[in-house]
């Protein structure tokens, strides 16, 4: 957004951006009265154990306090997850969300990539992870940890839970951590492993407090594991790294529950015709999805980045995924926002492919 603005010489506000994708409905309306509440305490420094913010999530989670960790944004967990966990050597579920091979390469370990299949939607890889697991002998490179992005960004594609439990039963018989990252799980519960971690010691889920309740310029995530792995992670984390108007921000947006069914609804409604309506695009393959974005491959002959620098050039932002490993040079990710920027964005996108199409019967 802001290299955007810079670039184009446009306010921010001016922008439209579907490459985030954050509840378009925008935080619960308590938040705004909680952070101007906040403002007779950004003279004393935050809460550095997010106390309050760790009770009530261990409340909503039934777990202990003790078993949580809030961090600047679930990002500063995945950096810190390395050395938390002694991860040197990390499987990764491909095509997926950059940092996890960003923070192991900070720390300078090891990543074994398993892709999803085009051809398959991009379908976890379940069954490739566990055989990889299940045939792996330990003593030469050793795995430590398996990573799985549940519902998957970019892709979309949500697992169910008996899949991930059988992974985490192969996972837990090699003494490999299982990490799922559920940034987006919010809008498909019913697809969290969350609920019954607590069984399994060598599990760590993420979660953050950025997308679905959209606070992303506030930066709240947190990691949910065993006592003994959450204490290792504070103990490599700054202090004060969670400042006071995210952690208010966050416990009021978390207990908004009215907030939380309108969004869903609103979500499980525009998410569907949205969706409908870009895959009556010409020649665009649309992936099922779980979350509130979609993961589109464009025409043949056609290129993300073509598309995204045009895009960007009338104000619209959108994520070009031709770089990540795992998709092919036609993919891109577009965020669900409210109907009226949707169906802008419809236009547009027909439009340019209208266009390529012309020049493809002309060349
Ligand atoms: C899949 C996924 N996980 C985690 C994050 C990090 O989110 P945050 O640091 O805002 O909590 C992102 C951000 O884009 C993401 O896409």
């Amino acid at each position: 957004m802001y290299a955007a603005s810079r670039e184009l010489g446009r306010d921010v506000r001016c922008l439209i951006d579907f490459s985030a994708s954050i509840n378009p409905l925008g935080p619960s309306p308590r938040v705004w009265r909680v952070i101007a509440e906040a403002r007779r305490l950004i003279t004393h420094y935050p809460d550095p154990d997010c106390w309050e913010l760790r009770q009530a999530l261990a409340q909503y989670w039934q777990r202990q306090a003790e078993d949580i960790v809030v961090g600047n944004g679930s990002t500063e967990l995945l950096d810190v997850l390395p050395r938390a966990l002694k991860i040197r050597h990390l499987v990764i579920a491909h095509p997926t969300f950059s940092e996890y091979a960003a923070s192991m390469a900070r720390v300078g370990g090891r990543i074994t990539p398993v892709y999803a299949k085009a051809r398959e939607q991009y379908a976890q890889p379940i069954e490739h992870l566990c055989r990889l697991l299940e045939r792996r002998r330990r003593n030469a490179d050793p795995i430590d940890g398996v990573l799985l992005c549940n519902p998957n960004s970019p892709t979309g594609q949500a697992c169910a839970v008996d899949d991930l439990l059988r992974l985490a039963d192969v996972a837990q018989r090699r003494k490999v951590w299982l990490i799922i990252d559920e940034a987006f799980a919010d809008y498909c519960p019913d697809r969290s492993l969350l609920p019954s971690a607590a069984s399994w010691p060598h599990v760590v889920v993420l979660r953050s407090l950025t997308k679905f309740y959209a606070l992303p310029g506030l930066r709240v995530g947190y990691a949910v594991a065993e006592p003994a792995a959450i204490e290792a992670f504070r103990r490599l984390m700054p202090p004060w790294s969670v400042n006071v108007m995210g952690q208010m921000a966050a416990l009021a947006a978390m207990r908004d529950v009215a907030h939380v069914r309108k969004s869903l609804r609103f979500m499980a409604r525009e998410r569907e015709r949205f969706g409908r309506v870009l895959a009556a695009l010409p020649g665009c393959s649309v992936m099922p999805t779980s979350a509130n974005y979609f993961f589109v491959e464009l025409p043949p002959g056609c290129h993300a980045r073509d598309i995204t620098t045009q895009l960007r050039g009338e104000g619209l932002l959108i994520r070009d995924c031709s770089t990540v490993p795992g998709a092919n040079s036609r993919s891109i990710r577009l965020a669900v926002r409210a109907q009226n920027d949707n169906d802008r964005l419809i236009r547009a996108l027909s439009r340019w492919l209208r266009h390529q199409y012309r020049e493809y019967q002309n060349s």
